[in-house]
């Protein structure tokens, strides 16, 4: 199956659910337009020259995490993608109520977003609870596979963090083994506690806390080298 922004698999379920409530379908043509990320080859500190960090959510959902971190660094520019219509929307409607002015949005697919961000420009990558497409003929839609983590590699700076969540079993062991693939990330855990635990300054989320996986959320840090 090929995605609509790209001729890589989709990795999502839908664009689209309910019809959206007045207030989001009216921001998604005002306040949209106005939090867009360019559609093209760009540098992000030029969306925000006083900020100080890069970070990127990749399938914000409904943007709970994503707007929590902006607000709790008010110095980084938090870019989000996602491409659920409904989920965007809300996003649009906590990011109005928040007056939040650091977070820039793509409403599509992160991995065109990625794209476009030049080498080194992040200094943190959030996948928090993606898809978890735990049958095996669609284990080939998931966000986590090599190309994903190359794109990573290239856009993290060193010393640069990404971290990953799911409550998927299967498919922490599927990123694991990936990440532990790829010479330009270490994994920072120590002990047990630090993939069991979230990490202390995590935002949990409506959907996360839905817990609809089939394990305790599982949390994997990892450093660009
Ligand atoms: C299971 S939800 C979790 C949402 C959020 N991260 C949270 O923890 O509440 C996964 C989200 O990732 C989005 N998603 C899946 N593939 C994506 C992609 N290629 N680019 C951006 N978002 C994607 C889906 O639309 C969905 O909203």
């Amino acid at each position: 199956m090929v995605g609509p922004d790209n001729q890589q698999p989709r990795t999502y379920g839908r664009r689209k659910g309910r019809p959206l409530r007045p207030r989001r379908a009216r921001l998604l043509q005002s306040l949209a337009p106005a939090l867009a990320t360019p559609r093209e080859p760009f540098d992000p500190r030029v969306l925000a020259r006083h900020a100080r960090q890069v970070w990127l959510e990749a399938g914000f959902g409904a943007g709970e995490h994503l707007i929590g971190q902006a607000g709790r660094h008010p110095d980084a520019l938090l870019l989000g993608a996602e491409p659920f219509v409904n989920g965007f929307a809300t996003c649009l409607a906590h990011l109005e109520t928040a007056g939040q002015t650091n977070v820039r949005l793509h409403h599509g697919d992160v991995r065109d977003l990625m794209g476009w961000l030049p080498a080194a420009s992040l200094e943190r990558l959030f996948v928090l609870f993606p898809d978890p497409w735990p049958k095996t003929r669609h284990k080939k839609r998931r966000l986590i596979e090599e190309g994903f983590i190359a794109e990573a590699a290239r856009l993290l700076k060193p010393g640069g963090r990404l971290r990953f969540a799911t409550d998927w079993a299967d498919y922490a062991d599927w990123s694991l083994e990936r990440f532990l693939r790829a010479p330009e990330f270490r994994w920072t855990a120590e002990a047990a506690d630090d993939w069991r635990r979230p990490p202390d300054d995590h935002i949990t989320t409506r959907y996360e806390a839905k817990r609809l996986g089939d394990c305790t959320p599982i949390w994997l840090e990892f450093e660009r080298v």
